[in-house]
């Protein structure tokens, strides 16, 4: 099918890329003139995991182009995808000044029917404001059907999550554009789960909603691990055999960020509070979430003490692990607040490190995740990346003044890091 992606983010992309590799044609439009002239020319602006072998493939194929136009991405395809971001505000809602700009022009653009699928991630009842604007600004009158397929990929992992979903969930106000959107998803081989717009609006935010509250629950377990002398991880193990729980998304840790847990729950309690629902369970996710980063904070300046001139070294900078992205990210705000404290810090991300520089200033980047230890007092491992497993732990333990590691994430086995002589902290064991 011939398909139009509005916007090349995360999301927009890797989705326009995907559909591309499985035989549709597409265009990607975005407004960053900077950034179409890019991907025209084989750059790619993000880390992500086979996405650019992926672009590149199909690019050469004649499947996948790039234009700054939206007219032409209507002209010349049967469904338009909105893919653009949607930001948080100061008050928790969100901004969909985007989306309402994308509406309004695919509407001056629009000749002859048109498909138009919203994407981002927006509060509950917006495919209804889309479907409004749509038909005030269509000077041609023509047929039109607004569809919610939210996306569930999570960075790191976007091109195997696009590529393998575990279901594609298509909200529409009729039947007409359903039979196009099962064949958009038919090569994906996942199910489709049909509703009307607002429960598919609903099932996005309620989703991540959720996630971010298991993250919290195992959090609050692990503080009642320390206290009790128990280990998170086993329970975590225990509770995650039950297939009724699952084990995904129990991984204790100094907090979830990002630019999707965040944004979505604050989000979420507030078109909750707009159409009259206290969602207070939400707002304790947040309240856990922001309280483990204190403690991870206090577990620090308990054992160092004085923070002030102590030299720490800061083992990750992206939200996650398999990513370059530091929005919202837990490490770079556990950076921000032991600077606070007086702290000098040299840090090192194996992919992030440029993209943390325009947001953590003052700090040594250090190239050689070995070299990070060098005349610090103290290790602090904050992003879950795979290869800080592989760290040399005995260089480490002789280039630190004490052999002392606060682990974030939980990377290292405790019994094993006392026995190689470390002080080592970690969450809930
Ligand atoms: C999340 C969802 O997982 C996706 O399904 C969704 O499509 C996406 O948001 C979105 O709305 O666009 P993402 O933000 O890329 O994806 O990252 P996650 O893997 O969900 O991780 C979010 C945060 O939670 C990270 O800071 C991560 O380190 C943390 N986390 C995750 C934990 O602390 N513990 C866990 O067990 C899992």
């Amino acid at each position: 099918m011939k398909l139009t992606i509005i916007g090349t983010g995360y999301v927009g992309l890797v989705t326009g890329a995907c559909f591309a590799e499985v035989g549709h044609s597409v265009i990607c439009v975005d407004n960053d003139a900077a950034k179409v002239k890019l991907l025209q020319s084989g750059g790619i602006p993000i880390y992500e995991p086979g996405l650019e072998e992926l672009v590149h493939k199909n690019v050469s194929a004649g499947r996948l182009r790039f234009t700054v136009s939206t007219a032409e991405g209507v002209e010349q395809s049967d469904v338009i995808f909105i893919a653009v971001p949607t930001p948080p505000q100061p008050d928790g809602s969100v901004d969909l000044s985007f989306i309402e700009k994308v509406a309004r022009e695919i509407a001056g653009a629009m000749t002859s029917y048109k498909i138009v699928v919203d994407k981002s991630t927006v509060p509950v009842k917006t495919g209804d404001k889309v479907a409004e604007t749509i038909k005030r600004y269509c000077k041609a009158q023509v047929d039109f059907d607004v569809v919610s397929n939210p996306e569930f990929l999570r960075e790191g992992f976007a091109v195997e999550d696009l590529m393998k979903p575990d279901r594609i969930v298509v909200g529409v106000r009729s039947q007409r554009p359903v039979a196009a959107m099962k064949e958009i998803y038919t090569p994906f081989n996942a199910p489709i789960i049909v509703t009307d717009i607002n429960s598919a609006e609903l099932i996005k935010h309620a989703s991540n909603s959720f996630l971010a509250l298991k993250i919290s629950y195992i959090n609050a377990v692990s503080v009642l691990c320390e206290a009790a002398g128990a280990n998170v991880q086993d329970v975590a193990n225990g509770m995650g055999m039950d297939d009724r729980i699952g084990r995904r998304f129990l991984n204790p840790s100094l907090g979830f960020g990002g630019s999707c847990f965040p944004k979505d729950l604050s989000a979420f309690i507030k078109i909750a509070e707009q159409i009259g629902y206290d969602f207070r369970l939400l707002k304790e996710v947040q309240r856990i979430n922001t309280e483990q980063m204190e403690r991870f904070i206090k577990k620090i300046s308990d054992t160092l003490w004085v923070l002030k001139d102590k030299r720490i070294g800061v083992l990750g900078l992206a939200f996650k692990q398999n990513t370059d992205d530091v929005r919202m990210s837990p490490a770079i705000d556990l950076c921000h607040r032991l600077q606070k404290d007086g702290a000098i810090l040299r840090v090192h991300d194996p992919k992030a490190m440029e993209k943390a520089k325009a947001l953590l200033q003052d700090v040594t980047y250090v190239e050689n995740m070995n070299e990070v230890a060098e005349g610090c007092d103290a290790l602090v491992v904050a992003t879950e990346w795979d290869e800080f497993k592989k760290l040399d732990l005995e260089r480490a333990r002789k280039a630190l003044s004490h052999p002392i590691m606060f682990d974030g994430r939980n990377l290292f086995d405790p019994q094993e890091m006392e026995r190689l002589g470390w002080i080592y902290k970690s969450i809930g064991r």
